[in-house]
């Protein structure tokens, strides 16, 4: 039985990253450190406003990746094209504990109305109320929120998430992922995502890739309606890529917080 297709609230984008000229190619790309080939001639196409998960084993390559696409490694003389305006939240937010959250959010922002584009940032993430609190008073969710409003005040065509909701707790981690979608929807960025949550990937993507010996060893597009319920059809993606990841699946997920974006926690 074919997938429902997902109902889009934004303007469609291609599914195909052959029709469209892709946000972020790379081609046989390598990167190095020493003896140790961390990326081994990866092939890479995101396109734009699509939303990509990349799984993988710790030590596996994700962040060198995303530093890459983030400009933050170096790719010289290498074929790596990204969008002009890129912005990054990492697994810790990051701020500056000597400036107030408006000023973390409008840091290095050019132009004029800084503050008022600050505000409208963090009213979108939920943090209206708190534009001039000092970092050290943020709960660990507000935090990452900020990191979020950082991030998209720039409008970047590309936002790379590097485990960012890994150290939240299980219920912050599901109202983070509706934001994140939200965000999305509203802003259409094209989003790398890395996480070492297989349940994350298939709540959130559209394409969940596996990186392994420094290629992608394995991807599952995911069709299913968002928000995403764990069905058999989820379930029949989580196996096969954990059988990708060498782990085996477990009958159920007995014991096992499963995080949806609806809000549904399933132990
Ligand atoms: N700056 C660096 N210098 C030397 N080795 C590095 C550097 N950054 C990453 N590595 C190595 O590259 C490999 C991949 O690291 P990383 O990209 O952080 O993996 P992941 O994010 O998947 O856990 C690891 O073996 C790591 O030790
Ligand atoms: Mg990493």
């Amino acid at each position: 039985m074919a997938a429902p297709q997902p109902r889009l609230r934004r303007p469609a984008v291609s599914r195909s990253t052959q029709t469209v000229e892709p946000a972020v190619k790379l081609v046989n790309f390598v990167r190095r450190f020493g003896d140790n080939t961390v990326i081994d001639g990866l092939d890479l196409s995101i396109a734009p406003g699509e939303f990509v998960a990349l799984l993988g084993a710790s030590g596996s390559g994700k962040t060198t990746l995303l530093r890459t696409l983030a400009g933050l490694d170096s790719a010289a003389g290498q074929d790596v094209k990204t969008p002009d305006t890129r912005a990054v939240v990492f697994q810790d937010a990051r701020l500056l504990p000597w400036k107030k959250v408006w000023r973390n959010v409008a840091l290095g922002l050019g132009g004029k109305d800084v503050r008022a584009r600050a505000e409208a940032a963090l009213k979108e993430v939920g943090l209206g109320h708190r534009l001039d609190a000092w970092p050290g008073t943020l709960s660990g969710g507000e935090a990452q929120r900020t990191a979020l409003a950082r991030a998209l005040v720039r409008e970047p065509g590309l936002l790379l998430l590097d485990e960012p909701f890994a150290a939240l707790d299980a219920l912050t981690r599901l109202k983070m992922h509706d934001l994140v979608l939200a965000l999305w929807r509203e802003h259409a960025p094209a989003v790398l995502l890395v996480t070492h949550d297989v349940d994350e990937a298939i709540a959130l993507a559209d394409r969940v890739l596996v990186l392994d010996k420094g290629r992608i060893a394995a991807e599952e597009r995911i069709e299913l309606e968002r928000p995403r319920a764990p069905d058999a059809r989820f379930q029949a993606i989580r196996r096969r890529l954990l059988g990708h990841l060498g782990v085996e699946a477990p009958a159920h997920s007995e014991g096992h917080l499963v995080a949806f974006p609806t809000g549904e926690v399933v132990l």
